[in-house]
């Protein structure tokens, strides 16, 4: 597969099939997105693969938070500014239409789509999910720094033939998630990623993305 149809191919597929996957595959692509760049070479990226039992406890323990309508943990970063200004409001708007619709599920209805989110947190059955924090004292450039981490392991899982969908909804039950890893003290949760065959009876919308001309500039001699 080409770097261009990986890039491509890529969306955030939210529902799995319950195929293994192969520890070798998922150490071959993570072996390959050490690869990734940061800043000063720092890496500032902790992975945790996480496959089989502990997954499947994790989904459990998660399940049950939700069923419960336990509230979410307190937050350790805010996963969007507190008021999204013009275009990115217009640009959320859209997406969450298109991904309640594609499900048939329309504005209105709150309750289905809280349902329709709460897949999230049983990794939209994916058989295995990566959950990636950072340092505490990491500042915006190194968040940045796993970001590209996180893209790099998501192209290379397409090579695979796998898909994935990175989670901030884990955040909201980072708590959960430690009591499953255990990560040393310093560490923020930013996300989890679900990993795994996609399910193709499961509908979807492609998510769009602005004209070129409205996130690039060229400027030309
Ligand atoms: C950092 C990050 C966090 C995300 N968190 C979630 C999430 O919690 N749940 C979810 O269903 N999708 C999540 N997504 C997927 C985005 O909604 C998706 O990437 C975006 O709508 C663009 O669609 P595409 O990836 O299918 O092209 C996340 C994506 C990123 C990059």
């Amino acid at each position: 597969m080409d770097v261009y149809e990986a890039v491509r191919s890529r969306r955030a597929v939210r529902g799995f099939t319950d195929r293994h996957v192969p520890r070798e595959v998922l150490e071959r692509v993570l072996s390959a997105a050490a690869w990734a760049p940061s800043g000063s070479n720092l890496q500032p990226w902790h992975a945790y693969a996480l496959t089989g039992g502990p997954l499947a406890e994790l989904k459990k323990l998660a399940g049950e938070r939700v069923a419960a309508g336990d509230p979410w943990d307190e937050r350790e970063y805010e996963m969007y500014p507190p008021t999204l200004k013009s275009p990115y409001r217009e640009r959320r708007t859209a997406f969450a239409e298109q991904r309640y619709g594609a499900l048939g599920i329309s504005r209105e209805d709150g309750e289905a789509r809280q349902r329709a989110a709460s897949a999230n947190w049983d990794c939209f059955g994916a058989p295995a999910a990566l959950f990636c924090y950072i340092d505490r004292d990491m500042g915006p450039p190194q968040w940045a720094d796993v970001g590209m981490y996180l893209q790099t392991v998501m192209l290379l899982l397409r090579a695979e033939g796998l898909h994935s969908c990175t989670q901030m909804a884990w955040s909201v039950y980072r708590t959960t998630v430690a009591e499953v890893l255990s990560p040393p003290d310093g560490l923020i949760l930013y996300c989890g990623m679900s990993i795994g065959y996609e399910d193709g009876t499961v509908g979807y919308a492609r998510t769009g993305r602005a004209p070129l001309d409205e996130t690039v500039t060229f400027v030309q001699g």
